[in-house]
Formats: C-alpha cells, sequence, structure tokens
C-alpha cells in the first residue's frame, strides 16, 4: 500500500517489517536496523547478496556517535557542515551495530537524511533505520512512490510516498583512508563541495573485481535494455534507425533528435535538473520496448561526475 502515514510507517517498522521511505536522494528500502530478522527481510526483498552492506539512516549527529565513532577532525566538521543531506560517512562501528549491517567489515555506512518525512519518522523511532535503496539488487534506484510499488510493491506492507526525490542520486560515501579524504562512491554532494574541505581528496573508481564499497561493482543501475554512451549520437541514432530498431535517446541540453523516444536530461543544461531526472527517465526508456538507447555523458564537474558515473554503470 502507499500513503503518507508517518504513524503506520513507524508500526509496522516497530513490528520487524519493512518499509519504502522517501529520502532526498532516493527511496530506501528501510528496517530495525538493530533487529536481525528485520535486516535479513530487506536483504531478500531486495535479492541482494549478504556480503553488500546496508546504510544506517539517523536523525542526528548525536545518533551517529551512539552508533559509530565520528573522530577524525575533517569529518567532524564535514558532517556538520553537510549533514543532514546526500552525504554518507563510513565510519569505525560501534558493537551495536550487528555485523549482518556491514556485511561482517568493521566499518559502518551512516548518513542523516534530509527529507522532511525520513527526518519526522526517524524522530519518531527509538532505533536507526538500515536502508538500502529501494529496487531490486542491480536495477535503477527509484526516485518516486511508484517506482517503488511497481517492483517492490507486493513484497511489502507500505511506500511512505513523500514524492519525487529532491536530489534524485545517492548520496556521496566518504570516509577517511591511510589519513586521506576517501569518497567511495560519487552522489549528491558534490566533489567539489568535498574538495574545498581537503585538496589532496582521493577518488576512487568502480571497479568489478574485489570492490571495496559494492556500490562500486561496475554494472550497476542498469535499464534492461541496452543503454549505450555515444559522442555523435544524431548519427548513431540515424543509423540504428535505418536498420529498422526501435530507437531512444537521452540528452542533455536543448537539441531535437529523431527517434522513438527522445528524453532530455536538462533542455537549460542543468546539472541538478538532469540528476533529478536521470532515473525517472532510464525507467521510462526502459519500459518503452525499445530496441537500443543511445546516450552521451554530460560535461565532468559538479554533479556531472555522479551522473556519468551512474550512466557508465548502467552500460558496463
Ligand atoms: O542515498 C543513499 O545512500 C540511498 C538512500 C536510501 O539513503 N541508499 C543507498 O543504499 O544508495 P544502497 O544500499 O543502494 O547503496 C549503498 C552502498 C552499497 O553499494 C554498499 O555496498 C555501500 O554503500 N556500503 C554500505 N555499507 C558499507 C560498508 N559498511 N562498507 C563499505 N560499503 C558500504
Ligand atoms: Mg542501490
Amino acid at each position: 500500500m502507499i500513503g503518507d502515514r508517518i504513524d503506520i510507517a513507524a508500526a509496522y517498522l516497530r513490528a520487524g517489517n519493512v518499509v519504502a521511505i522517501p529520502t532526498e536522494t532516493v527511496y530506501g528500502l528501510a528496517c530495525n536496523a538493530l533487529n536481525i530478522s528485520a535486516i535479513t527481510k530487506v536483504y531478500s526483498v531486495k535479492e541482494r547478496p549478504y556480503f553488500d552492506p546496508l546504510i544506517v539512516h539517523v536523525g542526528s549527529i548525536e545518533d551517529i556517535v551512539k552508533y559509530a565513532y565520528l573522530d577524525d577532525p575533517m569529518l567532524v566538521k564535514i558532517a556538520k557542515d553537510q549533514m543532514p543531506g546526500p552525504l554518507t560517512l563510513l565510519l569505525k562501528k560501534r558493537s551495536i551495530i550487528p555485523d549482518l549491517i556491514t556485511a561482517g567489515s568493521e566499518r559502518v555506512a551512516i548518513r542523516i537524511p534530509s527529507h522532511p518525512m525520513s527526518r519526522e519518522l526517524l524522530d519518531e523511532l527509538e532505533f536507526p533505520l538500515a536502508a538500502p535503496s529501494a529496487n531490486p539488487f542491480g536495477y535503477i534506484s527509484p526516485t518516486k512512490a511508484e517506482h517503488v510499488d511497481k517492483q517492490l510493491g507486493s513484497k511489502i506492507p507500505y511506500i511512505l510516498n513523500g514524492g519525487p526525490c529532491s536530489v534524485g542520486l545517492e548520496s556521496t560515501i566518504i570516509g577517511v583512508e591511510d589519513s586521506r579524504l576517501t569518497v567511495y562512491r560519487k552522489g549528491g554532494l558534490s566533489v567539489e563541495t568535498l574538495i574545498d574541505y581537503e585538496g589532496n581528496i582521493n577518488i576512487l573508481e568502480s571497479s568489478s573485481s574485489n570492490p571495496k564499497s559494492p556500490g562500486m561493482l561496475k554494472s550497476h543501475y542498469a535499464p534492461e535494455t541496452s543503454l549505450i554512451i555515444v559522442e555523435d549520437i544524431e548519427e548513431k541514432v540515424k543509423k540504428a534507425i535505418e536498420k529498422g530498431l526501435r530507437v531512444g535517446a537521452l540528452t542533455y541540453g536543448a537539441f531535437q533528435i529523431e527517434c522513438d523516444m527522445h528524453l532530455m536530461l536538462s533542455e537549460s543544461s542543468e546539472l541538478d535538473v538532469a540528476a533529478g531526472r536521470l532515473f525517472e527517465y532510464m525507467r521510462r526508456l526502459d519500459e518503452a520496448g525499445l530496441d537500443v538507447i543511445y546516450t552521451s555523458l554530460v560535461p565532468e564537474e559538479g554533479l556531472g561526475l555522479a551522473i556519468n558515473d551512474r550512466l557508465r554503470r548502467a552500460t558496463a
């Protein structure tokens, strides 16, 4: 069921059930992070392998400190400035956090969402929420309650509807490694913002083998229709149409392309607009029964880094 009742969501969560919740980044598939049986339900609903750990969501920095050690001065400063927001910290966990949450790692990923409904929900609850993005493992993340309903609606009792996600890309995951500020996943908080705190930043790229943060698995966020990144999109689309294929195009900036379905990430070339539309448009194109979807990378700056990262992984 989809609804906007925080009390109903809270009651299901207290009873050990899984509930989809809105955040400013993407919708999450939430459960009580301290309840083992609830956590196993999240893994099974999402069909997620147990080696891929879950992010813990809390309401305040005081709560972060209850569940993890936040003692690096740089991370403290960034947390104070940027949380709540699209940022996740990878911190040494306290023993109260179950190993099932971290897939056995010493470190827990933890964040404070800024969406007013998730904040209200967290305020009302006595426990933190573990929540991966509310999509089947490997598929595109949901940015509307309807996306969750379509794929997981029959498997969970409640979807808390908070409208479309304002950021539309998952949180940026950071931590400190060998005393260097390290980005494990590019996301809704830009790398430029982080570089303002520490110029000597270490940005890890996704890899298909031995990922440090499994969110770095190369093939991820993937539509079922093949998505291809090209430079000369107009020419590629034209050739594919000549071959008799049903063709989609996903572009950035204002220009028209003749094809079966053309969606523009931002007519006005604004990266935050494109970020907000990216997953929704990938879904729409994927559901249109096309043979192939062509796209091009956006400018490699600001949110463009995270957008291009998701595009590359959707094509891997
Ligand atoms: O914006 C977000 O972060 C959203 C919303 C719902 O909060 N959540 C999200 O969760 O994107 P998920 O599970 O789809 O992606 C989290 C990534 C996973 O790829 C996971 O491998 C990584 O973070 N991760 C979580 N805990 C970790 C840990 N303890 N160590 C290393 N990586 C971790
Ligand atoms: Mg995910």
